[in-house]
């Protein structure tokens, strides 16, 4: 078990935590970074009270539980209704917003249906909402989908960012090869193109599965390296904070690591959360 903070969230404790997040990993303007100051934790607890103790994050992702039934180790993925699932969902989106500049919601294709009619009715749709925030979805569509003989088997996952206005990204952080590139086209640009909004290109972002070298067998759902990256390369640079919600295999703390972000899982399983800090390195705080 790795070093626990029980105090942090206590009363006055909050406040002084949450300068320290935003301060710990900077150091003097223009210093090269120390690895060693970077934040990289996990809390175990429930993201809707662990978030709002936290300061502001400059990106969040959510990949919630789908309410599918899923068996997750001390927790059960099953809702008394869809419309209580709804609801649920609805208060992750609204924290995640309320808690982010830019915040990533990645979530099962039914819920589509409801997720952006409510949204439309609060008025947020690809416009904009009052002119705070630009919201655009995304499809991430996988190899290793399901296979259905019968009918056309379900290969994508929708996606939604949800962005304030004014939120710098760096979409040159990701540039891919381009078709012209694989073509040999001579009027190809060296330096590849901006992927677009459906994510699937040269990167191949299959879905993880149980064979990969990439999995963690004592999780059931995971998501691949390769999406979180594209996500954190485009809304971050060194020295801001990723959080991500509902952390699982600790996917977005292993790829902040490798890319000198700090981040911050929340994981409601006591025992993923012990996975991850023995994985990572994290530091584990239990509330
Ligand atoms: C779909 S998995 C996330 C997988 C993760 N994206 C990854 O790549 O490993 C959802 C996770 O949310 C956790 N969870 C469920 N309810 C939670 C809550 N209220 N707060 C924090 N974590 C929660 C579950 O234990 C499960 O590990």
């Amino acid at each position: 078990m790795k070093k626990t903070d029980r105090s942090v969230f206590a009363g006055r404790a909050a406040s002084s935590q949450k300068i320290r997040l935003y301060t710990s990993s900077r150091g003097p303007p223009g210093a090269a970074k120390d690895v060693t100051l970077m934040v990289n934790k996990i809390i175990c607890g429930d993201c809707l009270k662990v978030l709002p103790e936290l300061g502001k994050a400059k990106m969040i992702f959510a990949d919630p539980p789908d309410n599918l039934g899923v068996k997750y180790e001390g927790f059960e993925d099953q809702w008394e209704s869809d419309g209580e699932y709804l609801d649920w969902l609805s208060a992750v989106t609204h924290l995640g917003m309320r808690q982010s500049r830019i915040f990533w919601l990645s979530y099962y294709w039914r819920w589509d249906f409801p997720l952006k009619a409510e949204l439309w009715r609060m008025g947020i749709d690809g416009r904009g909402w009052q002119d705070r925030w630009a919201v655009k979805p995304y499809v991430w569509w996988y190899t290793f989908g399901q296979h259905n003989k019968n009918d056309n088997g379900s290969c994508f996952r929708p996606m939604l960012r949800f962005k304030k206005i004014g939120a710098q990204i760096y979409p040159d952080a990701i540039r891919e090869q381009s078709a012209r590139q694989r073509n040999n086209d001579k009027r190809a640009n060296p330096g590849g193109r901006v992927p677009g909004d459906v994510w699937d290109g040269v990167w191949q972002e299959s879905r993880v599965c149980g064979s990969f070298k990439e999995k963690r067998k004592w999780h059931l759902n995971q998501h691949p390296e390769a999406i979180i990256e594209r996500m954190v390369k485009l809304s971050c640079k060194p020295g801001d904070l990723v959080i991500d919600m509902f952390a699982g295999t600790g996917t977005a703390n292993r790829v902040c690591r490798r890319l000198g972000i700090d981040c911050i899982g929340i994981e409601i399983s006591k025992f993923y959360c012990e996975k991850i800090a023995e994985e990572t390195g994290a530091q584990l705080v239990i509330i």
